[in-house]
């Protein structure tokens, strides 16, 4: 899929739309809506959840943004554009019902992901950062129920997993930090994160979380080895 992708149709099937209320957003409302925060599209760092996000309209929209900026910001240094790359996709959380919108949005966050990339880092590009940033987008992009905040199986029923979402910080130079919060406690703690649908997800400082007893685990590895550590 090119980065340029081409116009597609906002609905799907009759049925889709009557069961799950799938109409997708079409590019033209995406782009005027994200120019509404067009600043923290930029930064690569400030975090996105779109909570019913079929196969991506408004996460593909930002990362293109977010990327853009990346490209011209690092323009002469390879490595930290690659860096700056893991955080960007690292940002961007989804949650959808339907399986196939779920396996969609990843493969299209992906393509653009890797498409930027590799045309940025050329030479310098590997499959270890390639198998890093798969790794983040299959943690981030979720087959669930946004309103029970269960995990779903294959037909859209609630498993007895809950929804975790992954928080990927940069920690000092090249480490990446990874906690792990159910998105129940994330919404019960943060009372920001739901005003306007787009707030930060993890707003609580540390000390906060820690006494909150929120977080269920944490990894601290280099960003090209988040995929060897934890599933
Ligand atoms: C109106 S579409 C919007 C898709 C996308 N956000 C966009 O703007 O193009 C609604 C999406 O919500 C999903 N959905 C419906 N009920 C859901 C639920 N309880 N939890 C998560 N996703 C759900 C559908 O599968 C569908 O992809």
């Amino acid at each position: 899929m090119a980065v340029n992708e081409e116009h597609k149709s906002q609905i799907k099937s009759k049925e889709r739309v009557s069961e799950r209320g799938e109409v997708f957003t079409a590019e033209r409302e995406v782009n005027a809506m994200l120019d509404l925060v067009a600043n923290e599209c930029l930064r690569p760092d400030s975090r996105f959840l779109e909570p019913a996000c079929g196969d991506g309209n408004f996460l593909s929209a930002i990362l293109k943004r977010k990327l853009a900026e990346l490209r011209r910001k690092y323009k002469k240094s390879n490595r930290d554009y690659e860096k700056q790359a893991i955080v960007a996709i690292g940002s961007l959380y989804g949650v959808d019902i339907m399986n196939d919108n779920v396996l969609a949005c990843r493969e299209r966050l992906f393509a653009i992901w890797d498409e930027e990339y590799t045309a940025h880092c050329k030479g310098d590009a590997s499959d270890e950062v390639r198998e890093a940033a798969r790794f983040i987008i299959g943690r981030n992009i979720i087959n669930g129920n946004a309103l029970t905040l269960m995990c779903v199986d294959e037909e859209g029923k609630d498993t007895s997993a809950p929804i975790v979402f992954s928080e990927w910080t940069l920690i000092s130079g090249t480490q990446m930090q990874r906690s792990d919060y159910t998105m129940s406690d994330l919404l019960t703690y943060n009372d920001n994160s739901v005003e306007d649908g787009m707030g930060n997800l993890f707003a609580l400082t540390e000390d906060e979380k820690e006494e909150g007893g929120i977080f269920l685990r944490r990894y601290i590895t280099h960003y090209k080895k988040v995929q060897d550590y934890g599933d």
